[in-house]
């Protein structure tokens, strides 16, 4: 992994490359050739909120979301700090939002030979339209092989919002790209060991972004299931340690709020 310096404190991460003197933006390796950019916007929350995306560094390189169209320059510069941009092959993202996808077409535009890739669903409730060309639809399960990396495509629908909600699991190195799962308020290093479920409940509680149904719990336990040793987080740190042991932690934290009273609205 590469050894440069950063704009942030990082005390357990893994250090990366800085896209340019005075970017708001940063770019870390937080695991074998997955890159994590990050940009902090502090009018978001009481203490900022991070922004980001993941570049899979592979024969057929992959970013996971694309940023939304206003921080589109700052995404590319730091992602042309790592390949070059028109070399990019794979768009995807989790679910059909500005942060996770409003750059796409920016994105197709830059790299000629990008194509957006998600499963079937999205594909066909919005993607097939939204693309400026065809995505690649992907089968429930169903793993794409970039060359050196392999990401498996999960559908994960209304968890932690969406429909279309889905994430990507990278078999080679464990990581699982988990998009709003786990996020964050606040300045955060790119990577940390400590225990992300306390933050992750407090921000929920802030945001309530996560659609707490009957089946979110057994969804993440599933999740867990695939034993990650990384969670790419999209807003906040990303999380190095047991992601089985650290998703069922947070299923069994939504399953108690799912099943505590509900505070009556009656005066
Ligand atoms: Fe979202
Ligand atoms: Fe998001």
């Amino acid at each position: 992994m590469t050894e440069t310096s950063t704009t942030i404190p990082a005390t357990d991460s893994a250090a990366g490359a800085t896209p340019a003197a005075g970017s708001p933006t940063r770019i870390d390796e937080i695991a074998d050739g997955i890159f994590r950019i990050s940009t902090l916007v502090p009018e978001v929350g009481p203490d900022g909120f991070t922004f980001n995306q993941f570049l899979v560094v592979a024969d057929e390189p992959l970013l996971f979301h694309t940023g939304p169209r206003g921080m589109f320059p700052l995404v590319a510069e730091a992602v042309a700090s790592v390949i070059p941009v028109e070399s990019l092959r794979w768009i995807s993202f989790g679910h059909v939002e500005s942060d996770e996808c409003g750059a796409m077409n920016m994105w197709l535009a830059a790299a000629p030979r990008s194509q957006v890739v998600y499963g079937a669903l999205g594909c066909d409730i919005s993607l097939n339209d939204m693309c400026d060309r065809p995505p690649r639809a992907l089968q429930e399960g169903e793993v794409l092989d970039l060359g050196g990396k392999r990401v498996r495509q999960i559908s994960t629908p209304h968890v932690p919002h969406g429909w279309e909600a889905q994430v990507l699991f990278e078999e080679v190195t464990g990581t699982l790209l988990c998009g709003d799962i786990f996020s964050q308020v606040g300045r955060c290093d790119p990577v940390t060991t400590h225990d992300l479920v306390d933050v992750a409940v407090a921000t929920e509680a802030m945001f309530h972004q996560t659609s707490l149904a009957p089946h979110t719990p057994a969804v993440l336990r599933s999740l867990g299931d695939l034993r990650p040793t990384t969670l790419a987080v999209m807003h906040g740190a990303s999380y190095r340690g047991d992601g089985h042991a650290a998703l069922y932690a947070l299923a069994d934290r939504y399953e108690a709020m799912l099943t505590a009273p509900t505070p009556s609205l009656a005066g």
